[in-house]
């Protein structure tokens, strides 16, 4: 197996002859940990080689070592460094090379606006947001086309590239959101990016100053928020309700006091799944005109919508440039891929460019050539499809299981579109149901958890994308398990007699 060649620092010449400082060096490298026990040591002709010296220097020096019981020679195979004897070994210089990384830091940080950690799937039932299923993406054609990408055009795709994305991939998404999704927009105005997070921190970075006052979902997605903050961003709550975020309290903030931005999820809001009427899309476009503001249209899983036909974003009702329109193919396809996107009228993706260069140079252009041949041969839509008629047979078994189980402390509505349900609890302690749930192996996320305020409410989010239909059955009786563990929340007298029920 090839191997990295081993750096070695000497000391000086006059420190004494060379096969010494060889050994001398190597024992160091012993000692501080960086040449482990068990790990294997270059050839002698290798570290010879390397080290610009005879082979037989090399030799000795190994001898040496080997005397003094620091590695083991094993004659025709090889050396190895030793395990250390207890005691054995001098203490450590701490003037020399560290052993480890320091376990703190040696200078301050800036503050952390940040309030949310990436997810990390992890339960043996993730239902914890709207995750999509990878086992459905058709990898193998993935793979092939990444190969042909790289057979055909290697030197291209390895090279520095366009930092605005491949031409390829940006002509295919203008494709999908004209034909999909109703927006009048060619592939010069796409701008590629490692998922919709690079989209909406590069978008922050581009649009915001410090102290900007942004309005939000009250509900909503806090790595957006995140994002936004990291730009010096004040965030101001507003309601959402059953018709999507409250655009008359929207325009009552822009009256009283100075907004930049809204961002929001209007499509499928995120968590509630509620879709922005077609009334509130009319007056927030008048709120944007009337105040210079920037709307962020997130439609993170505009494919997934189960009756009718999906509403078209904002963003094609938008004459007045005040849209800033962010996509994913996170759901669609893959998470992994990191590919999203922000669709803007020229000056703004401008600004991106120039920011993007400097934080990430360009995208993966070989996963991006792989990605629009998928599209171009229609493997992505096909794929879409597919999983679109899973997705809905899998939110049909959740809501019809939760349903026969806990049909009386849960208010159930399956949503029309996305990848996740909204449930209200009845008389039932989220917080608790939920930790209960972590332990029998599912997880789903509580209110307060995408709650501006963080306050407890009697909501939950589960996702039904992720697992099969058998998968969410058992996934649905644990969840009812779970909930036999916990008390009624309807009032302490109640609870207690539940408690001394059982
Ligand atoms: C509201 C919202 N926006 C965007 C995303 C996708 O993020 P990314 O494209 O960075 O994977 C998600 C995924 O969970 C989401 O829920």
């Amino acid at each position: 197996m090839a191997e990295w060649s081993l750096a070695l620092e000497l000391q000086a010449e006059d420190e004494g002859a060379l096969t010494v400082r060889i050994a001398g060096a190597l024992r160091e490298e012993i000692l501080r940990g960086r040449l482990r026990a068990g790990q294997r040591l270059p050839g002698s002709r290798t570290l010879a080689r390397q080290l610009g010296v005879n082979r037989n220097t090399i030799t000795a020096a190994y001898d040496a070592l080997d005397a003094e019981g620091w590695i083991r020679t094993e004659a025709a195979r090889g050396r190895w460094v030793s395990a250390p004897e207890e005691g054995a070994r001098p203490p450590r210089r701490d003037d020399g090379p560290r052993a480890a990384m320091p376990g703190r830091l040696g200078f301050g940080l800036g503050d952390e606006p940040i309030t949310s950690h990436p997810v990390v799937p992890s339960a043996t039932f993730d239902l914890s947001g709207g995750l999509p299923d990878v086992r459905l993406v058709p990898w193998t054609l993935l793979a092939r086309a990444y190969r042909r990408a790289l057979e055909r055009r290697a030197a291209r795709l390895l090279d520095y590239g366009p930092v605005e994305g491949l031409p390829e991939l940006r002509e295919q998404l203008a494709t999908m959101l004209a034909d999909a999704r109703g927006l009048a927009c060619s592939a010069d105005d796409v701008f590629v990016t490692r998922g919709s997070q690079m989209a909406l921190w590069l978008v922050g970075a581009a649009v915001l100053r410090p102290g900007d006052r942004v309005a939000v979902e009250a509900y909503g997605y806090r790595p957006a928020w995140d994002a936004l903050r990291a730009h010096g961003a004040e965030l101001v709550p507003v309601p959402v309700d059953d018709d999507g975020l409250d655009v008359a309290r929207l325009a009552e903030l822009a009256r009283r006091s100075e907004l930049r931005a809204v961002y929001l999820t209007p499509h499928h809001q995120y968590p509630t799944t509620v879709t922005l009427s077609g009334p509130r899309r009319l007056a927030l476009l008048d709120v944007a005109r009337a105040h210079r503001l920037a709307i962020v249209e997130d439609d993170y899983d505009h494919e997934f919508h189960y009756e009718g036909r999906p509403v078209l974003p904002l963003a094609t009702l938008d004459r007045g440039g005040h849209v800033i329109y962010v996509g994913t193919l996170s759901k669609v396809l893959a998470p992994g891929l990191r590919l999203g996107y922000v669709v803007a009228p020229a000056p703004l993706l401008r600004r991106l460019a120039v920011l993007r260069s400097t934080l990430d140079r360009q995208g993966d252009l070989a996963v991006e050539a792989a990605v629009a041949e998928l599209m171009e041969d229609g493997e992505v839509q096909r794929h879409a499809w597919r999983a679109r008629r899973s997705y809905l047979a899998r939110r049909d078994a959740l809501v019809e299981e939760l349903g026969s189980r806990l049909g009386d402390r849960l208010v159930l509505r399956p949503p029309s579109g996305g990848l996740a349900l909204w449930a209200q609890a009845l008389e039932l302690d989220v917080d608790q149901w939920v930790e209960q749930a972590a332990a029998l192996g599912v997880r789903i996320r509580p209110a307060r958890q995408f709650a501006f305020d963080g306050r407890r409410r009697p909501f939950v989010r589960m996702g039904f994308a992720r697992h099969d239909e058998g998968e969410l059955r058992r996934a649905a009786r644990r969840l009812a398990t779970a909930a036999s563990r916990v008390p009624s929340s309807r009032g302490e007298a109640l609870s207690d007699r539940a408690s001394s029920d059982r």
